[in-house]
């Protein structure tokens, strides 16, 4: 007997690039997934079309409607929960929530973060790389726990740095990463291969102690 498709809610707050690629890959037949909603917390993200263009909810809780963090939070953990997630996937999603709302997602929060983890964490990824002219760079997917950007990396997409890089093919190359390890990681997790233990990730019941690691002409693992 097959299992159910795992029921996900992405919040996003722009392109939606990382969301169309859930998509694509969940229409391909490669991610066991239920793809119930998406939420915003700005409404003029483009993703909210992508997310209409795949006949899924498109929501937008606006972070400007709301007095603080704590009040926020508490408004979107609603609007999440009315969707009975068993997976939340923040893709592009801009905001720090609360701990107690990381806290109460432990386990069943993925993010993507464009860097090598533990390499710079926070905004602009790309320009610091450049100015510290490291020669390689890449993406991260990991487990979202109170700290930022700090918690269990499950995989990672590696990309050279050319000398003639600018910001902008930089992050091209990186997001193009980002593309092929969201939907694998969320696929581990959707077929329950994929496990967070207090502070460990665990894959097919084994400690990841390093993320699994993907050039960008490595084949994707099964
Ligand atoms: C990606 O680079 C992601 O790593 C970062 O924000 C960007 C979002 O891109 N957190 P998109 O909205 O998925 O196109």
């Amino acid at each position: 007997m097959s299992t159910p498709p795992l029921p996900v809610v992405v919040l996003i707050s722009g392109n939606g690039s990382n969301l169309q690629a859930l998509i694509d890959s969940q229409r391909a037949g490669h991610l066991p997934v239920d793809l119930r909603a998406v939420i915003s917390n700005d409404p003029s993200a483009y993703g909210l079309e992508r997310a209409r263009a795949a006949g899924m909810a498109a929501e937008v809780v606006d972070h400007r409607d709301f007095l603080d963090r704590a009040a926020y939070d508490t408004a979107l953990r609603e609007r999440i929960d009315a969707h009975q997630p068993r997976l939340v996937v923040l893709a592009g999603f801009m905001r720090i929530l609360t701990h107690g709302m990381v806290n109460d997602f432990q386990g069943r929060m993925l993010n993507i973060h464009p860097s090598l983890l533990p390499a710079f964490r926070g905004l602009h990824t790309h320009r610091r790389v450049l100015e510290a002219r490291h020669t390689v760079h890449g993406c991260s997917v990991h487990f979202v726990t109170p700290a930022l950007d700090a918690g269990p990396v499950v995989a990672q997409g590696v990309v050279p740095v050319n000398p003639d890089d600018t910001e902008d093919s930089l992050a091209n190359r990186v997001l193009q990463q980002e593309h092929r390890i969201y939907p694998l990681v969320v696929r581990w997790f959707a077929q329950g291969r994929l496990e967070l233990d207090r502070e460990v990730a665990l894959l097919d019941g084994a400690p990841l102690y390093t993320p699994v690691r993907l050039g960008p002409n490595d084949p994707l693992p099964g």
